[in-house]
């Protein structure tokens, strides 16, 4: 088993470019299954949540291959319509093949994806949706069986939380949906707006994606084509470099996304005292005398992402002052707390709160990754711990990060990969 050993201390400097966003890719990859032909998407992370997506689509009968960072999909003979327990299980995400399902096929299999370490991660307001549509569920055996066998219909669906995944599901769905579908309350992170202009580019017809309410105009399945498509920059791999820089660089180049992507999270890391500089592609920027404490509230986009809560928590743990994060969006989302805590932090838990008091330093210290942002984060810790840091679990990472220790050690970092073993014997 491998870990991640940080040896801390040294300071980043030059440029990172941040490869295409897992959030939005896995989407893109789901809604290849809605009309047969051969996709080229550009711009795919190499990441294991990547890997396990195309595997669910093999099992569904497309063929799959990747050329470096292009994905060559070919869902002409995409005939299957059931995922197995086995895939899903790894990788929640996979529920987003159930809009593409329906909308092809007219009916689904789909395992129920497990709660995670974050949270329960209901999915409800995917079902409810899809009901107002014209689909029927039965849930027996942890598996979904959905099926529409009158086609879908539009509706007018009011989300009682702008979940991400609800949002896709129902979009993808109404594609082909019978009328014009509204979806208030939506979603409106970057990477809906990405999944809608390849729906749109397949020949569907959606406006007001990137806003509170989607209009959905239902077209003919047989009007739906194969197209190609430029993933959008992942704006979380470049905000989890832009906050290694503000704990230990000296201008670095974070690019290969739109810095209005991350736009309250800049400005939170700026009011922290950070110097960032906007490029047009990303920014630059380095590590400040000392931090300021600052509050922070996650929220849907464009709110505080909760994806970049681990993140600000270890800067707000070197802050003078007290912090107060309130976690909104998912229901246990502070685990990563407690390892923080491990390497000296000074971090109280209290429900959706955490209250971090500021602390000098850090050290170094044997952590576990609970889940891939906490992973991610860290690794950042490591960068400005006095001494060594040991991470376990970095599969968590390898979900999400290209390259997490390639890239940091680039800039100028000490990361090594060693098996858990050797690092034990070194301790
Ligand atoms: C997506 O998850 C992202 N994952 C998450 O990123 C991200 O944290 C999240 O959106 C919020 O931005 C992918 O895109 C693959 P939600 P998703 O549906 O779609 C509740 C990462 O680190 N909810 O917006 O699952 C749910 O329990 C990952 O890259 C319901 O109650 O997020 C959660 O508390 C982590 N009922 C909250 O909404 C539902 O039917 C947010 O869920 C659906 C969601």
């Amino acid at each position: 088993m491998q870990i991640i050993k940080v040896e801390g201390g040294h300071t980043l400097s030059g440029e990172v470019y941040v490869e295409g966003a897992k959030n939005s890719v896995l989407k893109l990859m789901a809604a290849t299954i809605m009309a047969p032909g051969v996709y080229r998407i550009s711009r795919v992370p190499n990441i294991s949540d990547v890997a396990v997506m195309s595997n669910v689509l093999r099992e569904l009968g497309a063929q799959v291959d990747r050329i470096d960072h292009q994905l060559i999909i070919d869902t002409s003979n995409a005939d299957g319509y059931s995922t197995p327990y086995e895939l899903v299980k790894k990788m929640r995400a996979s529920i987003a093949v159930l809009g593409p399902l329906l909308a092809r096929h007219g009916k689904a299999r789909v395992s129920m994806p497990g709660g995670c370490q974050i949270g329960e991660r209901k999915l409800d307001l995917h079902f409810l949706s899809l009901e107002h549509l014209g689909t029927n569920f039965e849930f027996e055996h942890g598996v979904v069986k959905a099926s529409a066998p009158n086609g879908l219909h539009a509706a007018s669906i009011y989300l009682d939380f702008a979940s991400v995944g609800a949002t896709e599901n129902i979009m993808m769905a109404a594609v082909v949906a019978k009328g014009t579908t509204i979806i208030d309350n939506a979603a409106r992170e970057p990477e809906i707006v990405d999944l809608a202009n390849f729906l749109n580019k397949m020949g569907a017809k959606i406006t007001g994606a990137g806003s509170p309410v989607i209009t959905i105009e239902g077209v003919s399945q047989e009007s739906l084509h194969a197209t190609d498509h430029e993933t959008v920059g992942d704006r979380i791999e470049a905000g989890t470099f832009v906050v290694a820089g503000a704990l230990c660089g000296d201008k670095v180049k974070v690019r290969g996304f739109k810095p209005e992507h991350l736009g309250l999270a800049l400005q939170k890391i700026r009011q922290m005292g950070v110097s960032i500089e906007y490029l047009e592609d990303g920014v630059i920027v380095s590590k400040p005398e000392h931090l300021n404490a600052i509050d922070i509230q996650t929220l849907p986009y464009p709110g505080f992402p909760t994806d970049m809560q681990a993140q600000l928590m270890v800067m707000t743990s070197l802050a003078q002052g007290n912090s107060i994060i309130t976690e909104n969006v998912f229901e246990n989302r502070f685990m990563f707390a407690g390892e923080l805590i491990r390497m000296g932090a000074n971090i109280r838990v209290d429900g959706h709160h955490a209250i971090s008091q500021g602390v000098t330093k850090l050290s170094g210290a044997p952590v576990a990754s609970t889940d891939l942002r906490g992973g991610a984060a860290l690794v950042l810790a490591g960068l400005v711990a006095d001494g060594t840091t040991m991470i376990s679990g970095i599969e968590h990472i390898n979900r999400g990060y290209e390259d997490f220790v390639g890239k940091l050690n680039q800039l100028g970092a000490k990361l090594s990969l060693v098996e858990q073993e050797a690092a034990l014997d070194e301790e």
